[in-house]
């Protein structure tokens, strides 16, 4: 078993699929796991601190403090190898997405550094409320890996989806998670996210809408697999706090050149998923451009082709992927990028496709590989897209595929 040795904080919150935690404790200490479990106010209407400080063999916590004593949760956040918010209520879902802090859990969960496990546990219409969907959302695009909720019968009478995964499953997903954990271990990834900014002066600049999701969900999934991984960030309100991620940010193209050239030669796995600026001006203004004439001309000239130059520069071994954005031909223009510029794989979406593109937390997206496979698939998260990709990149590199 993959578990063994395993250390895991188990939260507890307030729904009826807490009457399963205790099985599910039991099942991870089979498994080898060393379980922590804390519980929100509510979880213990469901289910007894007692019965889950007799399986764990350690007391629940529930309260930032005991008395006179803190609970660390910081300490516990970086004792732990995974956090399992199982079952997670709709309350403590909304909590997570939005950075709320009322709670130890809320604040484990904001202290914790290693991969997070969600298990949700509601009734149907408020899984599928617009709210919970946008929680969802947000908490896939922080790095959170969100178990899927089962369909069947629910506390409400209803059946349906909502219910919380069973805790064989569970500690199946778990298992599966530390066994991939390793694939990568050792291995050296450089990945470019969010968009550059070109200054036109002090105060302007030429920018897209890139938000940087795609790339930060490849950079946190490539590092859950244990890579030591670059990211060369353009502006972007998205970071990530993954401890195998060095974050270098950056602003306009020029820089990002910089950066990926210097760290190119030591990667063995390169994604590009930035939207780089083609073109910058030809010189920034010193001084704040006046609103002088009624039209303003603005020369501008290109900017280094990022994965074009690093395509040239590849050695045996090195794995490159670009990402095409196209709005006609799409399949035309990914191939041509696949070969113009000596990528091992080009990462298609196409903005004709609804939920795909700038901004959103969904991507559909095509894998075309220079070994002439073509795979396309449907709308999914950024997370399960970076997924698909480093799966695919895996491939390349006859690693097992995870
Ligand atoms: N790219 C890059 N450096 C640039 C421009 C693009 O590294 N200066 C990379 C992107 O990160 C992406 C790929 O090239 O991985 C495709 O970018 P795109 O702008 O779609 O392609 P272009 O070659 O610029 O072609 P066009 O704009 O004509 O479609």
């Amino acid at each position: 078993m993959n578990l063994a040795g395993k250390k895991i904080v188990l939260a507890v919150t307030g729904s009826i699929a807490a009457y399963k935690t205790p099985q599910l404790v039991r099942l991870l200490i089979k498994a080898g796991a060393e379980v922590r479990v804390i519980t929100t106010a509510a979880a213990e209407s469901f289910v007894s601190p007692l019965a889950l400080a007799t399986v764990s063999k350690h007391p629940v916590l529930n309260s930032v403090s005991e008395g006179a004593a803190w609970n660390n949760h910081v300490e516990l956040g970086l004792w732990a190898d995974a956090m399992l918010v199982a079952p997670c209520s709709a309350n403590t879902l909304a909590k997570l997405a939005n950075g709320l802090c009322d709670n130890l859990l809320c604040a484990v969960y904001l202290s914790a550094r290693c991969p997070i496990f969600i298990a949700p546990a509601m009734d149907e219409d408020m899984w599928l409320h617009a709210t919970t969907r946008n929680n969802i959302g947000k908490l896939r695009s922080y790095g959170n890996h969100l178990l899927a909720v089962g369909y069947g019968e629910l506390a409400s009478g209803l059946t349906g989806e909502g219910r919380m995964a069973e805790p064989e499953e569970i500690v199946q997903q778990l298992d599966v998670f530390f066994n991939q954990k390793n694939v990568l271990k050792g291995v050296k990834a450089l990945v470019t996210a969010g968009p550059t900014y070109e200054r036109i002066d002090p105060v302007r600049f030429i920018g897209n809408f890139s938000s940087g999701k795609m790339g930060i969900a490849l950079a946190e999934t490539l590092a859950d697999l244990g890579a030591d991984v670059t990211l060369v960030c353009g502006p972007s309100n998205f970071s990530t706090q993954h401890p195998n991620v060095k974050t270098i940010h950056v602003i306009s193209a020029a820089e990002m050149y910089d950066a990926c050239i210097n760290t190119f030669p030591q990667t063995e796995i390169a994604i590009l998923a930035a939207a780089v600026a083609d073109y910058r001006p030809v010189e920034m203004a010193p001084e704040k451009i006046k609103k002088t004439g009624e039209t303003l001309d603005i020369l501008l000239t290109k900017t280094n082709d990022i994965l074009a130059s690093l395509g040239k520069m590849k050695k045996e071994g090195q794995i490159l992927t670009g990402f095409a954005l196209e709005t006609n031909n799409e399949l035309e223009h990914a191939l041509q990028k696949l070969h113009n510029k000596n990528a091992d794989m080009i990462v298609m979406n196409s903005l004709k496709d609804e939920g795909a593109g700038f901004g959103f937390d969904t991507n559909k997206i095509t894998i075309i590989d220079n070994n002439g496979h073509t795979d396309t698939l449907p709308l999914q998260s950024k997370a399960e897209a970076a997924r698909a990709i480093v799966n695919h990149i895996l491939e390349l590199r006859h690693v097992e595929t995870v």
